[in-house]
């Protein structure tokens, strides 16, 4: 079980000052894709960084499975779940195979077990494991090394992801491929997700239920459904007009 449970949350980066969250709480059923979206600086990195306990509330606790973060070893919880970072954020001087393998090596996996790993994964995000494996982030393309990142989280199998514009630097063709991929990885591990996206479309259609931040709080959470068709505020109705206009002009495309 790896429900997450986050209540009364508060974090507060000036003393106190002002809060860059405040009051949050939020359920992450267990199974399902959680897509926070808001804008930039609504603070939806902090809470992914509270879940895994790199960040301390103010007020407030999370719990994962039941139990209290605060309570955990820090270490060992950061290890049972995938984290994708905001911008791949691999070890620049660790080869690709080595960026994949850091949790499976810290957990002391058999080397031949973390190498047919690695293989496994890169395989999975397509890239070729002989041309990849040992190649430096360096020679890697943005995307290639988002999908490093995505094949790094996933390694020491997870009981739960949290993945931070994990698919923001892919070219389209690849992003749809690498959601696919991972919502039918995701549904077959039944992996607890929460993904954070600026992008409404991608979380209307990646997400079981989507929490949107504004202000410092949860301005509305529900299912794709459930937020197209009953936007909370202006400003929710303002973020469906970019994927409510595509899907229009798409629509206008098929029956001209
Ligand atoms: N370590 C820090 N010290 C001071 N302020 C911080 C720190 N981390 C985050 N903040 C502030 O908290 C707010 C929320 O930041 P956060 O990184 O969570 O936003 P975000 O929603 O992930 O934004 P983005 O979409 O740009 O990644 C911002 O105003 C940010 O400047
Ligand atoms: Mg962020």
């Amino acid at each position: 079980m790896s429900e997450v449970a986050i209540t009364g949350f508060a974090k507060s980066f000036d003393g106190g000052e002002s809060f860059a969250l405040e009051g949050i709480d939020l359920v992450v059923n267990d199974g399902e894709i959680l897509v926070l979206l808001g804008s930039s600086g609504s603070g939806k990195t902090t809470l992914l960084r509270a879940i895994n306990g790199l960040i301390q509330p103010d007020a407030g606790r999370v719990t994962v499975g039941g139990d209290d973060i605060a309570t955990l070893d820090a270490t060992a919880l950061r290890r049972t779940i995938g984290y994708v970072i905001q911008g791949a954020a691999l070890f620049p001087h660790m080869t690709v195979a080595e960026n994949v393998g850091i949790v499976p090596n810290l957990r002391e996996w058999p080397p031949e077990r973390t190498a047919a790993r690695v293989d496994e994964l890169l395989q999975l995000v397509q890239l070729e494991p002989d041309d990849y494996r040992d190649r430096m982030p360096a020679e890697l393309s943005g995307g290639q090394a988002q999908r490093v990142g995505v094949a790094r989280a996933l390694a020491a199998e997870p009981c739960m992801m949290l993945m931070d514009e994990p698919f923001g630097a892919l070219d389209p063709v690849t992003r749809v491929q690498l959601q696919d991929e991972f919502k039918n990885l995701q549904r077959s591990l039944s992996l607890t997700t929460v993904l954070v996206t600026h992008d409404m479309t991608e979380a209307l259609l990646l997400a079981d239920r989507i929490a949107i931040l504004a202000s410092g709080d949860v301005a509305q959470i529900g299912t794709p459904a459930e937020i197209l068709n009953r936007p909370a505020s202006a400003y929710i109705e303002e973020l469906l007009t970019t994927p409510r206009r595509q899907a229009a002009e798409l629509k206008g495309l098929f029956t001209s």
